[in-house]
């Protein structure tokens, strides 16, 4: 599929302000500045979509944008950075603990994971997570365009052993040279029919 009509929503903080009309959703998901948010401005071609920041904890809500009303992709806030507060962290997991439970509409996580650092403790309990919930996810590595090809691959293989995860599974991703785009879109047409 491609992402021509990209619209924002609306932003939630709390499980009743969650969409759940008829379309499918695929939510993003990573540490803190990983580039969630650069990615869904990636995808949709459209640099204003989606606000990024390089202070991390900039996306604290649940952000919804409608791609060609065929699906939701959800912004979802990053993890990692909460770490100091407790009462920020406390909120954070009942948010995302809420988003995640019971969603009969998301149909695929993108589990974004810097090329230069791969995953983190915080990744790995993510990853069991929505395992857990037999959710699907993909893992999609940003920032590529900071390392070289010859890094990358070696990042992916290193990687794929790890999670003992196919590397055609795996998506390189730029939000500068705007790579990855056709490979997750042909991967979503998987899950959104
Ligand atoms: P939170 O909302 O804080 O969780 O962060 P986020 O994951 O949404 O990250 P965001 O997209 O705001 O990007 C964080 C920083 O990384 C910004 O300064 C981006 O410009 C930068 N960035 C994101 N993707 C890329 C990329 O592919 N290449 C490069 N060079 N920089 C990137
Ligand atoms: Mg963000």
């Amino acid at each position: 599929m491609r992402f021509i009509n990209a619209k924002f929503i609306k932003s939630a903080s709390q499980k009743s302000e969650f969409l759940n009309d008829e379309l499918p959703q695929v939510a993003i998901v990573g540490r803190s500045n990983v580039g969630k948010s650069s990615l869904i401005n990636t995808l949709t071609n459209n640099n204003k979509l989606a606000k990024t920041s390089s202070t991390p904890g900039r996306t604290r809500l649940v952000n919804y944008f409608n791609i060609d009303n065929k699906f939701y992709l959800v912004d979802l806030p990053g993890y990692g950075y909460h770490k100091a507060s407790k009462g920020i962290a406390n909120t954070w997991d009942k948010i995302m603990n809420d988003y995640f439970t019971d969603n009969e509409k998301l149909k695929l996580v993108l589990l974004l994971l810097d090329s230069r650092v791969l995953t983190t403790e915080l990744d790995k309990q993510m990853m069991d997570y929505l395992f857990d919930k037999q959710i699907p996810a993909l893992i999609v590595l940003t920032k590529v365009d900071k390392i070289s090809r010859s890094e990358l691959n070696l990042q992916i293989d290193k990687l794929s052993k790890e999670l003992r995860y196919s590397k055609d599974r795996i998506v390189a991703t730029s939000a500068l040279k705007k790579s990855g785009v056709e490979k997750i879109g042909a991967i979503l047409d998987e899950y959104i029919k």
